[in-house]
């Protein structure tokens, strides 16, 4: 079958420009959230080295943590084997029931829920909260806002939190439409055939995705999107100051060496002060 992959349509102009954050996909879903799972979960990110650097934020053991976002439990059980209390919180059914065959395949208790971090009555008293891993960017700049707060009522005085950012790449600060076959399901049960539209916002600094999806096998088509959001040092100077948190370290990665102009990553370490 012929590559239609990348294959270049010429132009936007004559479709209506959506706005930054206009649309959001289905993490809710039960199923969706398990395509998403099965689509990006061997991404080959060094758990290890993130839960290494998340326990510099902790006691040696017995420490209070919150994992925002916390897909099938990497973080939360890496942090659990080593005696401290973790609530993993997570939006997506799929993921949740797999972080806690997780936690049981590895002897732990962890106190993994279902829910929407920007709204859900968090536990208190938290000595640390991470946000990370790629979730924060799809996040529009009042959805985080929502999240910083929940967060600070979470923590005690003193306590961190943990954020990763990742910079846009040159290919995602264009405007473009092109076609495109999945390998792997992730808007419908078969692989679709996707129309993508991409919208970069020099302004907001967000990139915009609108794919118009087909299933390849029953014809069912709709609508999905989602966008990404470069937030430079100063935006999270913001975010922090209007939730009462301080910014107390910028690393480059989670070996934590300082950030340099050509980090990709970007970790922030806020504290309740
Ligand atoms: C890229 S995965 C990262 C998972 C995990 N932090 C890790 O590093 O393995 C992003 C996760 O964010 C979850 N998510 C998206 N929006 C959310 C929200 N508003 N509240 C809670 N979880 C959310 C998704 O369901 C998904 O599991």
């Amino acid at each position: 079958m012929k590559d239609i992959s990348n294959i270049t349509t010429p132009s936007l102009a004559n479709i209506a420009r959506p706005a930054p954050f206009e649309l959001t996909l289905p993490y809710g879903d039960f199923r969706f959230s398990q395509r998403l799972y099965e689509v990006i979960h061997d991404w080959g990110i060094p758990t290890e080295m993130e839960v290494t650097y998340l326990k510099r934020y902790l006691p040696p053991t017995g420490g209070k943590a919150l994992d925002l976002a916390c897909g099938a439990g990497r973080h939360s059980v890496g942090l659990a084997l080593t005696g401290h209390t973790v609530t993993g919180i997570d939006i997506g059914g799929f993921t949740i029931d797999l972080a806690r065959l997780h936690a049981q395949s590895h002897n732990v208790a962890v106190d993994f829920r279902v829910g929407d971090i920007r709204s859900m009555p968090l536990p208190s008293e938290c000595d640390l909260a991470f946000f990370i891993c790629g979730q924060m960017t799809h996040l529009s700049p009042e959805d985080n806002q929502a999240v910083f707060k929940n967060v600070f009522r979470a923590l005690r005085n003193d306590g961190a939190f943990i954020i990763h950012l990742e910079k846009l790449e040159p290919e995602d600060r264009l405007n473009r439409t092109f076609w495109y076959r999945e390998i792997k399901p992730l808007y419908f049960e078969n692989p679709s055939l996707v129309h993508r539209e991409q919208y970069y916002f020099p302004t907001e600094q967000v990139k915009l995705i609108r794919d118009f999806a087909i299933d390849s096998v029953t014809k069912a088509s709709a609508l999905f999107g989602y966008s990404e959001k470069e937030y430079t040092p100063d935006d999270i100077e913001r975010l922090a100051a209007r939730s009462g948190f301080k910014v107390i370290s910028h690393h480059g990665y989670y070996d934590g060496a300082p950030p340099r102009a050509d980090s990709r990553n970007g970790i922030f370490v806020l504290k309740k002060r």
